[in-house]
């Protein structure tokens, strides 16, 4: 049994508690690890420190953003026996592995990562504001998905570039220490950057997303004020379903429609509005049941607890084993030093 357990290999994925998920995570990441929870040994990781770095202001709502996100992953069925979920901040193994890590990344390399660029612009602080944290949290993430010797990344395409740099530094340390590390690799979703009602990245900062616990009014309320073909003015104008929102969340949750939508929309046989009701209704039947399985869970908010407190014991076990490995191979083990006589 203990001998299947470890050929099975390793997923490392998580968020940040900053607010709820969306559909855009569902599609970019959260829908490969339920598809994979079976096949994989899966680890969720709820990165509070990361949010340290551009909501330095906001942390008394970190402890009830964790309480919701644990409630977002097991509606849609995320299942604690296969997957285990745990707080980054409970796992001491993490910041002691990115103090070695740190030593490996220089500061131009950090200063290039797009992603770290984007936040810092989307944060509204000036170059000189970053603090040393912000622009190192990538490091961090690299312990994150290392210290549990992960294979297998499952991510949107903004994390890509955090994937690149974990992939160098767990090359750079095996180069340097000896091989510790699997190299690992990102797996994208089918739809790796679905965007907002706005076109813009869907994201909670610019307030225009689809949350997975939305009800269904405001499901219609958002998908009614989504941004369609910005030319097509009168129902009868023919339209260009590759440059309009509405028709990109048609593709990734109306399977069976979504062509011949495109078909209408483009002959001009289906006006705006009606082919966002067409939509709103998918999402909904979609949705519908995450819902119903999130209210199960909210009348049993003891399981919330009890999925973290055994998630966090469980990842210990494992990221305890990584940091006796590395101190070892690092000669920081100080078995001669430190051993009684
Ligand atoms: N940076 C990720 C996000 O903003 C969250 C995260 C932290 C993560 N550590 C990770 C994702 C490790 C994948 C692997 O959503």
């Amino acid at each position: 049994m203990k001998e299947e357990k470890k050929k099975k290999k390793r997923i490392l994925t998580g968020d940040r508690p900053t607010g709820p998920l969306h559909i855009g995570h569902y599609v970019g990441s959260l829908a490969n690890r339920v598809k994979l929870q079976d096949e994989y040994d899966s680890f969720i990781i709820i990165a509070d420190y990361q949010v340290l770095t551009d909501h330095l202001y906001d942390t008394k709502e970190v402890a009830q953003n964790i309480r919701e996100l644990v409630l977002d992953y097991l509606s849609i069925g995320l299942d604690p026996k296969k997957s285990t979920f745990f707080i980054q901040s409970k796992i001491p193994e993490i910041a002691e592995l990115t103090m070695y890590f740190s030593m490996l990344v220089t500061i131009p390399r950090l200063k290039r990562n797009p992603t770290v660029k984007e936040e810092i612009e989307l944060a509204k602080i000036s170059k000189k504001e970053i603090t040393y944290g912000f622009l190192g949290y990538p490091v961090s993430q690299a312990a994150d998905i290392l210290v549990v010797r992960a294979d297998l990344i499952p991510v949107g395409e903004d994390q890509l570039a955090h994937v690149e740099q974990t992939r160098e530094i767990a090359k750079k340390f095996n180069r340097i220490f000896g091989k510790v590390f699997p190299v690992p690799k990102a797996l994208l979703g089918d739809f790796p950057r679905l965007p907002g009602i706005d076109g813009e990245k869907m994201s909670k900062s610019r307030d225009n997303a689809i949350y997975l616990k939305d009800s269904a009014e405001e499901v219609v309320r958002k998908v009614n004020r989504a941004i369609t073909d910005p030319d097509r003015i009168h129902p009868k104008d023919k339209g260009h379903p590759d440059i309009c929102n509405i028709y990109q969340y048609h593709k990734a949750f109306n399977v069976l429609e979504f062509s011949d939508v495109a078909k209408q929309c483009k002959a001009g046989k289906i006006g705006c509005v009606a082919c966002k009701k067409r939509l709103a209704e998918k999402l909904n039947d979609f949705l519908d049941p995450i819902r119903e399985r999130r209210k199960e869970f909210e009348s049993k908010p003891k399981i919330i607890k009890e999925v973290l407190n055994s998630g966090i014991k469980k990842t210990r076990e494992e990221t305890e084993e990584t940091l006796r490995l590395v101190r070892e191979v690092v000669h920081f083990d100080y078995k001669d030093l430190l051993s009684k006589f």
